[in-house]
């Protein structure tokens, strides 16, 4: 029901809501100083609930254990928010390697520029205007159609999460075969999905969750019919086609809780991919 309300607003309100809602506790930290140094205050944090940052020190365990990520790769984050991911990197990545991170929230790449690129220098953000039904209306260029500003082959290590589960089809197409491009041969990706199977559908059907896709649109299911893009579900073998077509190879699912599984690794489901 709070989630139907606050799709009901317009994105900037929801922005401006939330910075309201949390301004006296963004206050009381301010004054205590008890805010860590590159945490944005809760009121900005647009990208959903749970520990900003143990979410991302958790993460930099998956990109080292799952993915292999070392401290002098190049690093694209796609879809980067408000730095979640960044900002535990900062302590892992060294001198000779680098972070670059892109999203389509403005007020996100902001906060970053400001309170991570000006202390590393070799992290970069990059606000790039495109429209998506949950995150930014403002903007009508289509994501679909977005070339990476990025040369081929660059990165050794490129992730994304929780971003395809808020992306429609053609657009997460598109943003596979980029990251084919921008990956070095035999660089590794870490994607997190809502990935539809045998065993998520069978769940959803036997024992729901609060996160099911009851809008079957074939190959893929939404959440809700209000907001597209607030989740999507892509069927497994569709997620492995696209990434065999632009030359990545799955190589580990590690299956998540959201469908209600007994035995799960995290919250969504990740999937590990290398260039081939
Ligand atoms: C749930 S947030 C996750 C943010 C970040 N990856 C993290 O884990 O902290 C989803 C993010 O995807 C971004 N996003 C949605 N569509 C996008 C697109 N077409 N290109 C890049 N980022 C996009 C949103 O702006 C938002 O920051």
């Amino acid at each position: 029901m709070k989630r139907f309300l606050y799709y009901l607003f317009p994105v900037p309100i929801r922005l401006l809501v939330r910075r309201i809602y949390y301004l006296p506790a963004d206050l009381y930290d301010s004054i205590l100083g008890k805010r860590p140094q590159g945490v944005p205050p809760r009121g900005k944090i647009f990208i959903g609930p749970g520990d900003y940052v143990k979410l991302g020190e958790k993460f930099l365990r998956y990109f080292q254990e799952l993915a292999g990520l070392k401290p002098h790769y190049k690093v694209l984050d796609v879809g980067c928010g408000i730095g979640r991911m960044a900002l535990p990197l900062t302590g892992f990545i060294n001198k000779d390697g680098s972070y670059e991170g892109f999203d389509i929230v403005k007020s996100g790449i902001d906060w970053c520029e400001k309170n991570i690129a000006t202390r590393f220098p070799n992290f970069q953000f990059q606000y790039t205007g495109l429209y998506n039904q949950l995150y930014n209306t403002s903007d009508k260029v289509d994501a679909g159609n977005f070339v990476f500003p990025y040369l081929d082959s660059e990165f050794d290590f490129v992730f994304l999460t929780s971003v395809f589960t808020h992306m429609m089809p053609a657009e997460v197409e598109n943003y596979i075969n980029e990251i084919g491009r921008v990956m070095k041969p035999g660089a590794t990706s870490l994607m997190s999905f809502f990935i539809l199977n045998n065993e998520s559908k069978d769940l959803m059907i036997n024992r729901p969750t609060h996160m099911n896709f009851p809008i079957n649109k074939g190959f893929y299911g939404l959440h809700s019919a209000q907001v597209d893009t607030a989740n999507v579900a892509y069927d497994e073998e569709w997620i492995q086609e696209k990434l065999l077509k632009a030359g990545l190879k799955p190589d580990i699912i590690k299956y998540g809780q959201w469908c209600g599984r007994d035995s799960y690794f995290d919250y969504q489901d990740l999937l590990i991919c290398s260039k081939v």
